[in-house]
């Protein structure tokens, strides 16, 4: 057997196994006009497919929908269920899956509006749906509250290579932008740089004590070489929270990640 014709049982192998039929003749169309329809799909029993349309606006507040659709009508109704007040625009069916034996449906939102003092957060929110009562369940169950301090900021920042320099002063725009939206001294920052090599340009305390922390961030030229990504996580968390993973590092106002 040469060369080739093994190569070519190889791929045939593979091909078959990756293989499923597709009917080209007569499809099934599902259509509805809601903005985001058919972001996400989730085949449910053999008769229904779960359609998301997360940027669709249902009510005040409330963004993202869900749709059942059925192959023996060619239909697709909306599913109805409470989404409890706090889930403001959360972008319902921006992921989705299923599973069979019980039929279960998880669809998440990740963009609940969660307003605290001056700051918006963005946090997350799914729903597990089934044959069950009650008829869904929450996670997290329990709404999430506002951080009881204020929170500091770690800038990690890749100067690798690998990053151009438009994309690289992209960054450090965000950075300043960032930086420009909290008052001092309720939030500190702190800014790293990594590739191979890895260099605080300021910690929390050259923050608190600069004239114009802004400032700094002329100073920050691109390191170049390679990306030592996970090396670099890594530092940044030991050096702003050594006792990484006890229980008071959870609770300091530095070690959120
Ligand atoms: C929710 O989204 C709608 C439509 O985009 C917007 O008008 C409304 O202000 C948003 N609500 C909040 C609290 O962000």
């Amino acid at each position: 057997m040469n060369c080739t014709w093994k190569a070519l049982l190889l791929l045939t192998a593979f091909v078959s196994s990756l293989g499923f039929n597709l009917d080209t003749e007569k499809p099934t169309h599902f259509h509805m006009d809601v903005s985001g329809f058919g972001y996400s799909v989730a085949q449910y029993d053999d008769t229904w497919v779960v359609v998301g349309a997360p940027k669709e606006i249902r009510a005040t507040n409330q963004m993202g929908g869900l749709y059942r659709c059925a192959y023996d009508v060619e239909k697709c109704e909306p599913v109805h269920f409470q989404v409890p007040p706090e889930a403001v625009n959360m972008s319902l069916g921006l992921s989705l899956t299923a599973a069979s034996n019980p039929s279960r449906l998880l669809a998440c939102g990740p963009t609940v509006h969660h307003t605290c003092r001056e700051n918006i957060y963005l946090t997350g929110l799914c729903f597990l749906l089934g044959s069950s009562n009650p008829p869904y369940q929450r996670f997290p169950t329990a709404p999430q509250e506002c951080p009881r301090q204020d929170q500091d900021i770690v800038f990690l920042i890749d100067g690798s290579g690998s990053i151009s320099s438009r994309d690289f002063q992209t960054m450090l725009k965000f950075v300043e932008t960032v930086m420009r939206q909290f008052h001092r001294p309720r939030t500190q920052f702190s800014l790293m740089q990594f590739s191979h090599q890895f260099l605080t340009h300021f910690t929390f305390n050259d923050f608190v004590s600069a004239v114009n922390p802004l400032s700094r961030l002329n100073s920050v030229r691109q390191l170049g070489g390679f990306t030592y990504t996970a090396t670099a996580i890594k530092r940044a968390i030991t050096i702003h929270c050594p006792k990484w993973g006890s229980e008071r590092c959870h609770q300091s106002p530095h070690c959120h990640y």
